[in-house]
């Protein structure tokens, strides 16, 4: 029997300080792609690949998240007035993509404080997905099923999403040393957070998506600080390898990097030209350039 991933936690409590001054009071989550904020995009991703509970790991002055995927009647009246069906049924969904929760982090300490604030929500020997939102994925499979497919395969591992990165870029990741290669996957025997060039085991970046066994709680409860002062989720993953195992997949999909103006900019040009309503316009748009 499929062991089953239905809880994902989305640490989002970070400051955004690259979309400064936009997220002085926007969070950078509520930025959109298109015309979906980009953690509803991860949700989306969630929703679809089985997952019922989200957490969201947020600090105190984020409202306007709950609000988005809160229940707006006053919104659903009057799109009935108007008879705006097909924005009513839009705004309906977004009811249905699961249950939410709110964990607080008090302070910004690091993407694995972030992950341990929710671990009241995870049950023992339950296994969870952390979803980054930055990362924005298109891709045909959601890429979090991806890791669950692999999940499954590897008899319940924990297993991290990868993506190949420039030699000259493996400074900004957490890289992965490769213990031994499977058609679509790599088991792992360590991993270094932002090494230096030379030092790099690989050019195989880890980037925002994981399914983790719960036992990694054991070792975030320590606090221990890592690059950058930081309690660094990418530390604690080494204590799994052993059990109940780490690996590694290089899933299928284009990768934005959105916590970058770049790579924001990026997603909204990809996943325009993906559009039906706008892609033909935005191609000329974008040869007039
Ligand atoms: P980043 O470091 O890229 O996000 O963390 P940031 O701090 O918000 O961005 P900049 O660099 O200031 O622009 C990656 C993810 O981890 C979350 C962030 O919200 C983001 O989703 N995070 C990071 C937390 O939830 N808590 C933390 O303590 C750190």
């Amino acid at each position: 029997m499929k062991s089953l991933i239905k809880k994902a936690i989305f640490p989002i409590a970070g400051l955004g300080t690259r979309f400064l001054p936009a997220t002085k009071s926007i969070p950078k989550e509520m930025l959109t792609i298109l015309d979906r904020p980009v953690l509803e995009w991860a949700v989306l991703e969630a929703s679809k690949s089985g997952i019922e509970e989200m957490i969201f790991v947020t600090s105190s002055n984020k409202n306007t998240i709950l609000e988005h995927f809160d229940k707006s009647e006053l919104l659903e009246l009057s799109l009935k007035k108007k008879k705006k069906l097909d924005k009513l049924k839009l705004i309906k969904e977004q009811n249905k993509l699961g249950y939410f929760s709110i964990v607080i982090q008090d302070e910004p300490k690091g993407l694995g404080h972030a992950v341990w604030c929710a671990r009241k929500l995870i049950k023992k020997h339950e296994n969870f997905a952390v979803i980054l939102p930055d990362d924005v994925i298109l891709s045909k499979t959601p890429a979090i099923k991806q890791l669950i497919n692999v999940f499954n395969e590897t008899n319940y591992s924990s297993v991290v999403g990868l993506k190949k990165v420039p030699k000259k870029d493996v400074s900004k990741y957490g890289v992965i040393n490769i213990k031994k290669k499977y058609p679509n996957f790599y088991s792992i025997s360590d991993l270094v957070e932002k090494p230096k060039i030379d030092e790099a085991p690989s050019n195989l970046s880890v980037v925002g998506r994981y399914v983790l066994s719960e036992k990694i709680f054991k070792t975030l409860s320590l606090k221990k600080k890592g690059f950058g002062n930081e309690i660094q989720l990418t530390d604690a993953l080494n204590s799994l390898i052993e059990q109940p195992g780490l690996f590694g997949t290089e899933f299928e999909g284009r990768r934005f990097d959105c916590g970058s103006k770049l790579g924001f900019i990026e997603a909204n040009l990809n996943f325009g030209l993906n559009d039906p309503e706008i892609k033909s316009n935005l191609r000329l748009l974008m040869k007039k350039l």
